[in-house]
């Protein structure tokens, strides 16, 4: 069984761009651009990648992305995924990316979007992918800070499909950023936010109840809540569960065999699996997908319902989706 899970076709709804930095492109992206790294022996960066907490892997993740610096740049890295996605027969992605890390390196939005948008193209037309592209505020930066970060990114709005929430949670409530939501629904965007991964159950309500979010990103805390589970099993609201990011991070046990996915599915919540920063925890949704069917009490069917959802569950266009489903 596990043997052919990888050659189901999915879905990646959870995955962000600057996650996906493995550390060879992070090298040579240093060695392109003059910027200096504690080390350059690809070996002694991958086994440093040991993290604490979410904290302190987004302090990690922020230092490394220093490296990138032009259009072209931007381009060989997500290029670089969606290769690698294609081969884990990943056919719709839908990517994050942080425009407020590189608009504060000094990185003008054009040459990122640029960079993104002719990689994408590529994709499309070589590997016939679907993907689209969803921004993400920081949210310990502010209400004010993201709504300048959409008065740089809307006049590219053609370039993306939503908004999404990421970063630092705790202490960074959903409802800060209604006003911000708002806007953003207003200009057409799907809604979604990163709400229960290491914050209480009550982020993922404001998420859901505030923000009029349309998935939730992990969302696993919610299990804490039996009533907030029942409501989002009623409203068939999707979870964007990234398992062996929730093992390395500490957000889940730290054992994936006690990984709480079997149990969210079994309460009836519609889950889909992802990779969130595969460069960073040990794989991509392929690998994902391999150590929960090995490690978790999942049946083909099961494997099969989480594949199903993905593709539910993506922005893509109802047309698109009946030729996966
Ligand atoms: N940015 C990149 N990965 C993230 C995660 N897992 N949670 C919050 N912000 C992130
Ligand atoms: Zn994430």
């Amino acid at each position: 069984m596990t043997a052919n899970v990888i050659d189901w076709p999915t879905a990646e709804l959870h995955v962000h761009l600057e996650g996906t930095m493995e550390v060879e492109l992070l090298v040579e992206l240093a060695r392109r651009n003059g910027v200096v790294l504690p080390t350059y022996d690809p070996d002694v960066l991958r086994e440093s990648y040991a993290f604490a907490d979410l904290q302190e892997f987004l302090d990690r993740l922020y230092a490394n992305l220093g490296v990138l610096r032009t259009e072209q740049d931007f381009h060989d890295l997500a290029s670089a995924y969606l290769r690698r996605a294609h081969r884990a027969s990943v056919r719709r992605a839908e990517m994050f990316f942080d425009p407020q890390t590189h608009l504060g390196n000094g990185i003008p939005f054009e040459a990122v979007i640029g960079g993104l948008a002719s990689a994408l193209d590529e994709a499309r037309r070589d590997l016939g992918m679907s993907i689209a592209l969803i921004p993400c505020l920081l949210r310990e930066r502010g209400a004010d800070a993201a709504m300048d970060m959409l008065d740089v990114i809307l006049p590219f709005r053609e370039h993306f499909v939503g908004l999404g929430m990421v970063s630092t949670e705790v202490g960074h409530p959903p409802h800060l950023f209604a006003e911000v939501y708002a806007r953003a629904a207003s200009a057409g965007l799907h809604l979604v936010a990163h709400a229960g991964e290491e914050g209480p159950p009550e982020y993922v309500r404001e998420a859901v109840d505030v923000l009029h979010v349309e998935r939730v990103d992990h969302g696993n805390r919610s299990m804490e809540d039996p009533d907030l589970v029942r409501r989002l099993a009623e409203l068939r609201m999707p979870l964007t569960v990234c398992p062996l990011s929730n093992v390395a991070l500490g957000t889940a046990p730290r054992e994936l065999s006690r990984h709480p996915l079997p149990a969210m599915m079994a309460a009836g919540l519609v889950v889909t699996v992802n990779s969130d920063d595969p460069a960073y925890f040990g794989g991509y949704i392929d690998d994902n997908y391999r150590a929960i069917a090995s490690a978790l009490p999942l049946d083909a069917e099961a494997l099969a319902t989480l594949a199903r959802n993905s593709f539910t569950a993506s922005f893509a266009e109802p047309r698109e989706k009946d030729t996966w489903i």
